[in-house]
């Protein structure tokens, strides 16, 4: 089969990490999470103490940080200057930060640079929200995936609890404070690139879903 490059964007709370990561291992591919880049930014900031909207201190932070994802037992593992991170990422805190420096200019340029240099090799499905429209225009298959508000709370609110539990109610105006950041920003919003293949999993099992992928992709290549 020849090397391809899938990418998967779309709001929280709609199984990308988990669709990317089946779909990846059904294909034998690698996966990457980009969102984990935007929050290792954001972690670094905070223990800096700096405002996420000071592009001067993020240029300088972004310049002096080398993050890397390295294979763990129960997958990758995010290296950020030598320091595994991969489990301080996942707080509500660090979402909201996230989403705030995701929309400053210096940050999408130093990870644009990262994720295209990932990406190289293709043979990987990427997740995110402009791996379609801006980090990979050209990509192999692009998929939007997409679920209701209501099923989306639900699945972060059942997450989180695991790592950082909070009410149903704060999961769901943190999401749509976020969805709406994210769609809203200036750069690279959150949208579907106009070739994706739209899927929705409201209904849908993750199995269902990545099968549902497979078939796209089969046929592309088929074609
Ligand atoms: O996918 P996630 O929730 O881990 O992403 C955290 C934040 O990072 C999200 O609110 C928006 C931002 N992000 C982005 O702007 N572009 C990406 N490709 C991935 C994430």
């Amino acid at each position: 089969m020849k090397p391809l490059l899938i990418t998967i964007d779309g709001p929280s709370g709609a199984g990308k990490t988990t669709t990317t990561r089946l779909l990846a291992d059904r294909l034998d591919y690698r996966y990457i999470d980009t969102g984990a880049l935007y929050r290792g930014v954001a972690l670094a900031a905070i223990s800096k103490g700096l405002s996420p909207d000071d592009d001067t201190a993020l240029e300088k932070l972004c310049s002096t940080l080398k993050m890397e994802f390295i294979p763990g037992e129960k997958g990758l593992r995010l290296i950020s200057n030598g320091s595994d991170i991969t489990d301080q990422i996942r707080t509500p805190e660090i979402s909201m930060f996230a989403s705030a420096v995701s929309a400053r200019p210096v940050v999408r340029h130093f990870l644009l640079d990262l994720q295209r240099h990932l990406g190289r090799d293709k043979n990987a499905v990427f997740e995110g929200r402009d791996m379609g429209t801006v980090v990979f225009p050209d990509a192999d298959v692009k998929f939007f995936l997409d679920a209701s508000q209501k099923i989306r709370s639900l699945r972060r609110f059942e997450e989180l609890k695991l790592v950082s539990p909070q009410s149903l109610e704060a999961v769901e105006r943190d999401m749509r404070r976020r969805d709406k950041n994210d769609s809203t920003r200036n750069l690279a919003p959150l949208k579907p690139a106009e070739d994706a293949i739209r899927v929705d999993s409201t209904d849908l099992s993750i199995e269902a879903v990545v099968g549902r992928m497979l078939t796209v992709i089969e046929n592309i290549i088929i074609r």
